[in-house]
């Protein structure tokens, strides 16, 4: 899908929340601009697309880099908005995966400053053997966002995984 169809579609999907949240269009809007503006943000998404790239080009590694967040699905930029729109002092995340909803949460308490985030991942899925690196690579990513939110709990357990 082109960027720009993306861009309206989520502007409609932001518009449906904010009346279901009883919150402002304008302000979930702004935090929805604030987001496609975080240059820091999109370039360490970009760094590990590249390095994932090497042994993984499905999803959002199909592109050699993003020019957008609006590239990223729906979900992740509402977490986002829900996070630095209600500065919630803990949040609690089952199912990391590759960390996608992560880096989109820690970001967002990044910008808090304050906040703290426990991911748990049980290993329930089969992951492929070659998927391996991919993960390392978004792994690393959540560890350098951690380390730069210092006030945060991090539980990293991708290291749970059995081919770890
Ligand atoms: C669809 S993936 C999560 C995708 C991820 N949230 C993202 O942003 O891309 C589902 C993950 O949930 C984990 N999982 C499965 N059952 C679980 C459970 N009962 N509790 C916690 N994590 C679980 C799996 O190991 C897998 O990593």
């Amino acid at each position: 899908m082109e960027p720009q169809l993306c861009r309206s579609l989520n502007i409609m999907s932001l518009e449906l929340l904010a009346s279901y949240l009883g919150e402002k269009f304008e302000d979930v809007n702004q935090l929805y601009k604030e987001l496609l503006e975080d240059k820091r943000f999109l370039g360490e998404l970009n760094e590990q697309i590249k390095k994932a790239r090497k042994y993984y080009q499905k999803g959002i590694c199909r592109h050699e880099a993003l020019d957008s967040i609006d590239w990223m699905s729906i979900q992740r930029i509402i977490l986002y908005i829900l996070v630095r729109l209600y500065r919630p002092a803990v949040c609690l995340e089952t199912g990391v995966f590759y960390g996608g909803n992560t880096s989109f949460i820690l970001n967002a308490l990044r910008r808090n400053d304050e906040g703290k985030l426990i991911s748990i991942d049980l290993p329930g899925n089969e992951i492929k053997k070659e998927s391996r690196h991919h993960l390392d690579c978004i792994s690393s990513a959540i560890r350098k966002l951690h380390s730069a939110c210092k006030k945060m709990l991090f539980l990293e357990t991708i290291c749970l995984l059995p081919f770890v």
